[in-house]
């Protein structure tokens, strides 16, 4: 069984994805501390319903800790809007999964983060976007692709529906990345994600 950590900054959709699959036994893993940068996420409403430590922290350093204190396995970016620092990768080297929403390597990188990827999908006038889960190396969305699922996009979406149809993507693959990681089915060969099913 995985310890599990989740950074969060809003409304935590994604977590609640994650502590489902984990109390349902989908997820061989535990959530075991949420830890948010901002003090009203909703995300830490949600923690605290399930019983799971929910810790409002800003300083990296502290961030760390606290993962370390519960023996963390695997840190899970889950709408977490900061870019960690390359201290905090190569102290969980391979062991960061971070969920986008967008197919990188488009609509992602500085900038590009919640309704501002959707309305870059609009305003680009692409015709297919959907979700990315990823390793998290030094970089903005540029680690090792884990999994992708493409959404349609209609002449009737705006950048709201768009970011509906995507989210529901992003929790399904979340869960599915966690679940082969906790089951030690991903191999990484440089940029490459394998899964040993
Ligand atoms: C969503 O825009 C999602 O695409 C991204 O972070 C935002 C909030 O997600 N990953 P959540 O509901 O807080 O999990």
């Amino acid at each position: 069984m995985l310890n599990i950590g989740v950074l969060v900054s809003g409304g935590g959709t994604n977590l609640q994805a994650i502590i489902d699959g984990t109390k349902f036994g989908k997820i061989k893993g535990e959530v075991k501390v949420v830890i948010s940068n901002k003090e009203n996420a909703y995300a830490l409403e949600r923690a605290r319903h399930n019983n799971i430590e929910a810790v409002y922290e800003t300083n990296e350093n502290e961030i760390i800790r606290v993962l370390k204190e519960n023996n963390v396995n695997l840190v899970v970016l889950a709408g977490y809007l900061k870019i960690v620092s390359p201290k905090f990768v190569n102290e969980f080297r391979n062991k960061i999964i971070n969920i986008h929403p967008s197919l990188i390597p488009s609509f992602c990188g500085e900038g590009y983060y919640g309704e501002k990827v959707h309305q870059g999908v609009i305003d680009y006038g692409v015709k297919v976007t959907g979700a990315t889960v990823h390793f998290v190396d030094e970089g903005a969305d540029t680690g090792p692709i884990i999994m992708q699922e493409v959404v349609m996009v209609s002449q009737e979406d705006d950048a709201k529906s768009v970011a509906r149809k995507v989210l529901e993507v992003e929790h399904r693959i979340l869960n599915n990345s966690i679940k082969l990681f906790c089951e030690n089915k991903l191999s990484i060969q440089g940029r490459r994600v394998f899964i040993n099913e």
